[in-house]
Order: C-alpha cells, then sequence, then structure tokens
C-alpha cells in the first residue's frame, strides 16, 4: 500500500495550540518516508554557511528548530535559497564572512541549534545574542559554556541559562577536553569552535555519540581526525564546500517502527532511513524484547548507511535496557517507553539521567502519561522501571514536547479508550505531517 494525501488532513501541528485524540484504528499498514534527519539538517545549514562556495542541501528536514538555524544565518548575512520544499542552496561565506547580526538570534526550542552556535558565534569578531524559547531556556547551557570559556571564549548567560551574550573578537585557543557527560552538541561546539581557534581542539567523550560533525567537517576538508569517542581538529582551515543529501530521521522513524510493533496484525515500510549506528540503539533495545524488524536494501546516502525497515507486529517482553545502549538511543525512549508499556513483565531504564533535561523533563512526563492510561512506572533518578499492563483511555499532556506527543499518539494505538493529548503545536519542530502519516498508515489521530 502506498500513502497518499488523505482527503481531509487533519491540521498539522505547529497551527495554534492544538491537542490531539488518538484512538485504536486497527492494525497500521503501509509504505512511508519519513522526513529528513534534524541533527544533519542543521549541521548542513551551519557547515555550508561557513564553507567556500554553494551547498546544494537535499532532503532538508522543513522543520521549526532547522528552519529556526536557516534564519539564524541569514540574519547572520548568509543567502540561503528555498527552490522547493526539502532543498536549501547555501551560498557560504567563508570561516570569516559572516556578519554582525542585527538583533537576538532566536533558536526557538532547538538545543542543537543554541548549543553548537555556542561554539561557533565564539570564534567571531562580533557579539551576539542567542535566545530561546521557554523550554529551552530552562536548559542547561553550562556544559558548553564552562569548556568554551577554557578555550579562552566569553559568554554570559543566566545562571547558566538562556540567553546567551556572546563576545565576539576573542582569540580562542584549542583545548583537550574530556567530556562530563556524552553530549554530541557539545562535542560539535567545540569542534566548531576549535576551526577558529589556535592549534588543535580534542574532545575525548565517556560514551561515543552521533559523530555528524566530524564526517561532514573532514567531508569539507577540514583536519578532522575521529574514531568512536574521540574526535580533534586543526583550526583555522578553510572548508570547501560540498553538496549534502541528508537521509530520513531515524528518531522519527521510531515512532512507527514501535507503532508497527505493539498493534497486532500490523506490517510497516519505512523507505531510506538513516542508520548511522549511533542513532540505533532502539533497534538493539526492541529486537532484545521480541521485536520483528527487518533491514532490506542497505544501502548510503550522503555518506550515511540507510536500511529500507520492514516492522511487523510481535508480542513484546520487558528487559533491562543495557546502559551501553542508552547514548545511542537518546531521543527514543519516549517511544521505547510506550514499547514497554506494551511488553510482558518490566523494562528497567538505568543510565539515563539526561532525559531529565531534554525538552522537557522525559522521565517525569512519561511517568505521569503512562500513569494516568494505567501503567504503572516506578521512576529512579537516572531511569524507571515500565510495568507492561493493558493501557485505557485517558487524557495525557506532552509538556510542549514534540517527541512526548509522538510517543503517546502511538500508546493511543493500543489503547482501550481515546486518549486525548494536549498541546502538540511542537510536534512540527521535527516532525510536520507527523499526523498526516500517521492517519496514512491507519492510526486514528485527528485535532480535538
Ligand atoms: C543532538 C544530540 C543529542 C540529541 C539531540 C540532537 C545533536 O543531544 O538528544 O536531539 O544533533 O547533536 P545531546 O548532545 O544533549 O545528547
Amino acid at each position: 500500500m502506498k500513502v497518499h494525501p488523505l482527503p481531509n488532513p487533519p491540521p498539522q501541528a505547529g497551527e495554534g495550540d492544538v491537542a490531539w485524540i488518538a484512538t485504536c484504528a486497527g492494525p497500521l499498514r503501509g509504505d512511508l518516508f519519513v522526513p529528513g534527519d534534524k541533527s544533519v539538517s542543521h549541521r548542513a545549514i551551519m557547515f555550508a554557511a561557513i564553507a567556500e562556495g554553494s551547498t546544494r542541501i537535499d532532503g532538508f528536514l522543513e522543520g521549526e528548530d532547522t528552519r529556526a538555524t536557516a534564519a539564524i544565518f541569514r540574519q547572520l548575512g548568509v543567502r540561503i535559497d528555498a527552490p522547493s520544499d526539502g532543498v536549501r542552496i547555501v551560498h557560504g561565506v567563508g570561516l570569516h564572512g559572516l556578519q554582525p547580526p542585527d538583533g537576538p538570534l532566536d533558536c526557538g526550542n532547538a538545543g542543537t541549534a543554541m548549543r553548537l552556535l555556542a561554539g561557533l558565534l565564539a570564534g567571531q569578531r562580533f557579539d551576539s545574542v542567542l535566545v530561546g524559547d521557554e523550554s529551552l531556556s530552562k536548559r542547561p547551557m553550562r556544559r558548553v559554556i564552562e569548556p568554551l570559556a577554557a578555550m579562552g571564549a566569553v559568554i554570559e548567560s543566566l545562571e547558566g541559562r538562556a540567553p546567551l551574550r556572546i563576545r565576539g573578537g576573542q582569540a580562542l585557543q584549542g583545548i583537550d577536553y574530556t567530556l562530563p557527560v556524552a553530549s554530541a552538541q557539545v562535542k560539535s561546539a567545540l569542534l566548531l569552535a576549535g576551526l577558529y581557534a589556535q592549534g588543535e581542539t580534542h574532545v575525548r567523550e565517556p560514551h561515543p555519540t552521533r559523530d555528524y560533525s566530524e564526517r561532514m567537517l573532514a567531508a569539507l576538508g577540514a583536519p578532522c581526525a575521529f574514531v568512536p569517542g574521540e574526535a580533534a581538529i586543526l583550526g583555522g582551515f578553510p572548508l570547501q564546500a560540498r553538496d549534502v543529501s541528508v537521509p530520513a530521521d531515524f528518531s522519527s522513524a521510531a515512532f512507527f517502527i514501535v507503532a508497527a510493533s505493539i498493534v497486532p496484525g500490523s506490517e510497516l515500510l519505512l523507505r531510506r532511513v538513516g542508520m548511522n549506528p549511533r542513532r540505533t540503539g532502539l533497534l538493539h533495545v526492541l529486537r532484545a524484547m521480541g521485536a520483528d524488524i527487518a533491514e532490506e536494501h542497505p544501502g548510503e546516502q550522503g555518506g550515511e548507511p540507510v536500511a529500507d525497515l520492514r516492522v511487523r507486529f510481535a508480542p513484546l517482553r520487558g528487559i533491562e535496557v543495557p546502559v551501553e545502549h542508552v547514548p545511542d538511543m537518546i531521543d527514543e525512549f519516549p517511544a521505547l517507553f510506550v514499547a514497554a508499556a506494551c511488553a510482558d513483565g518490566a523494562t528497567v531504564v538505568r543510565g539515563a539521567a539526561e532525559l531529565r533535561v531534554k525538552e522537557s523533563d522525559r522521565i517525569a512526563t512519561m511517568a505521569a502519561g503512562l500513569g494516568a492510561l494505567g501503567i504503572v512506572v516506578d521512576e529512579a533518578p537516572d531511569g524507571a522501571t515500565i510495568r507492561g499492563g493493558a493501557l485505557h483511555g485517558g487524557s495525557v499532556e506532552s509538556h510542549g514536547d514534540h517527541r512526548i506527543a509522538m510517543a503517546f499518539a502511538v500508546a493511543a494505538q493500543r489503547a482501550s479508550g481515546a486518549v486525548r493529548i494536549g498541546d502538540v503545536a511542537n510536534v512540527a519542530t521535527s516532525f510536520p505531517g507527523f499526523d498526516t502519516l500517521a492517519c496514512g498508515v491507519g492510526m486514528g489521530l485527528a485535532a480535538a
């Protein structure tokens, strides 16, 4: 079956203060493409903007987060054309060609934008101010401010939170820094600052995280060396523009992977999904729980591994999630909690304290929402124990967190009654059109 636009597609999240009513509508069937990868789309704009020459980006995620990044670079004097949906042509200005902005740079909800830009802007000759929405303004920024300050950056914050006031004209020095917490955003911020620093910047991670910045920097000709868990860059070398083809976002595919796994009789085919091993921890965990997920037509897109994923319903059983998989599935825990709620027995998550400082406190928001639907979740400071059971209808809040909203739309497909999900507008930050795609494969989802 192919997905065609519905005659009356449900209103898109992002249009005002939207809520959803989600209901179980039977088996899910279909063949679908999810939108482009958010992490790659942010980085493609950033690196293209400071490269020499023009870059065509295909498969660009038309989400609010990635559009915020593009808007910021326009404010910094970069011409970015958008000839069609999912395509951007970025006219790079070189490492030193960005212009002072005319006002604060608004990252919206995007932690990736704010943290990576903090590193990039620390190396400019002009001052800048990074602001964000209410959720982003609560998220911890000391993790980037402190190592950047050690490189010579001057960044003022509100007790470690946005707005970030970045003083330009500083001479940055390379550092050798071991991240206290595994974070691709912090690593990338330091590598971006490292482009402008004297000497070498060396970043070590307690556990390897997604390596898109390193791969792109190396592909654009920067002296950047990396192995899992470690990356180094030598400052002062220009980047040469190179076109980017963005694979489909594994984190968006994750909602459909879990949906097909938990709804009896389902079979979904997800096309050309990005399979970077630093992103696919959920596959290992779901398979250990008994999920039926086949990888077909493995290939490569824009230097990244991709595959079609065929997912069929299978009964799941609870497991202890191996801690080593946590960083490789850090954005997939809302979806995993739903799979765990539908599994036989308990699923134990530990070593995931980072979930408490995402777009919402994802341990607390998932525990509260699943609790409202009849599932017992025991919270721990760094995780939770989810006891599989029968989901009933009810009302849950997403707390403005895109992944929480989508996770509950999926959970509702196994609930005995309707689930009202409040505050879903932020789904548009990472997955515009989720509701239309979800309805197209048979999920029950409508605007409240
Ligand atoms: C991202 C890194 C992760 C992830 C976020 C995107 C990136 O954050 O949760 O959605 O693009 O580098 P942390 O670096 O905070 O783990």
